[in-house]
């Protein structure tokens, strides 16, 4: 869309939903604790160097014992809400996407309701690794533009330090704790998700996971001790995976849209790595500046990295009413997502 965004999005490509849905709030949270590059040289065989030219990471936050994956997805998800103007009892439905719940079960989506006092609301979890918060975006515009809920809060929580192993310097430098959430409503005819895409590949599995804790390995002093409790990656493999895979979501949901990457205000990326950040850019041709970019201060926080982004893009006013935002991640599984967003 060249001309005007108006033409485009009545042209009969367009995917916009029946009832639209919007992001009415967003909020995020991030732990005080800061641990840097110069912290991390002290633990393991890496320097500032290394981790700042492969990732672009310069610190992250990581959250204390007492803190649990719920209590920061409650935090963000109050200051979504406190921005939106939504009250605990209003919310019809919380998705939570996180690979580190605070436990097996419950759903944290439930313990997060608690915490909230949303006691209307219907509360599950969704495992998408680090795509888990546009795939939750996804289940929840369903159901706000089906008309069966009104509200729906999708949260994208970790607390990855309890899953890095901090002796294994190729994963222990990449990864941190912390929270985004959004409330989707209708909020009139204009606007909103325009298009939302998914996919996955279970045949790369294998590149990218926490091999026991489950019912293949549950946990046992053998899996402890051989620490298969810990997140395991194979770096260069899931990187031309994430960069494939992002670029090709992404030029589908502009499709979808009839859309080119010249109408887009601002693409908002999983915040993995800034080389995988910067090779989807260069191949979509949009300049870094239109980029949002905040992995230098959080590193990876998996479900939660892209929503974190969007509150902080949204909050600095790096796109207004109207501008058209595209939201793309990659993670575990694998799986990848991507999402047009008319704010
Ligand atoms: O959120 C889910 C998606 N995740 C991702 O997208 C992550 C994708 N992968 C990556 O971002 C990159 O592959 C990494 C940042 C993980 C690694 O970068 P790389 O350029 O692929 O490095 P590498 O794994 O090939 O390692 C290069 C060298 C190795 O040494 P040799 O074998 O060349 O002697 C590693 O042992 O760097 C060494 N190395 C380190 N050196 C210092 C690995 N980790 C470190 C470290 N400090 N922390």
């Amino acid at each position: 869309m060249h001309k005007s965004n108006k033409a485009q999005l009545r042209s009969p490509r367009s995917q916009r939903p029946p009832r639209p849905v919007h992001i009415v709030g967003t909020g995020s949270y991030l732990p005080d604790r800061v641990l840097t590059n110069a912290d991390l040289e002290k633990m393991v065989d890496t320097t500032d160097e290394w981790i700042v030219t492969r990732s672009g990471i310069r610190e992250r936050r990581i959250a204390p014992d007492y803190i649990c994956t719920s209590d920061m997805g409650t935090a963000a998800a109050q200051r979504a809400m406190d921005q939106a103007g939504v009250h605990a009892e209003e919310i019809d439905l919380i998705i939570c996407a996180t690979l580190t719940p605070d436990m097996p079960f419950p759903a944290t989506a439930c313990l997060i309701q608690q915490k909230l006092g949303a006691k209307r609301a219907a509360a599950f979890d969704i495992e998408a690794a680090c795509s888990g918060f546009l795939y939750g975006l996804e289940i929840g515009q369903q159901f706000v533009t089906s008309g069966t809920y009104e509200t729906v809060l999708v949260v994208g929580a970790e607390k990855l330090s309890t899953i890095v192993d901090w002796q294994d310097r190729s994963t222990c430098v990449l990864f941190g704790d912390g929270a985004g959430a959004a409330i989707l409503r209708n909020r009139g005819p204009d606007h909103g998700i325009l298009t939302t895409c998914m996919g996955a590949d279970g045949a790369q599995a294998d590149i990218l996971l926490m091999p026991a804790g489950g019912a293949r390995y549950p946990a046992s002093r053998e899996s402890v001790s051989a620490g298969m409790h810990y997140l395991k990656m194979a770096g260069k493999e899931v990187y031309k995976h994430a960069v494939t895979a992002m670029h090709t979501a992404a030029k589908e949901a502009l499709q979808k849209c009839n859309l080119t990457v010249a109408d887009i205000k601002c693409v908002i990326p999983h915040q993995a790595n800034i080389r995988i950040i910067e090779a989807i850019a260069e191949r979509l041709e949009v300049p870094m500046e239109k980029v949002y970019v905040n992995l230098h201060r959080y590193g990876n926080v998996s479900a939660a990295s892209v929503a974190i982004a969007l509150d902080e893009a949204a909050r600095e006013g790096r796109f207004q009413r109207g501008d058209l935002v595209l939201l793309v991640v990659f993670g575990s599984g694998l799986t990848w997502a991507s999402c047009v967003i008319q704010w």
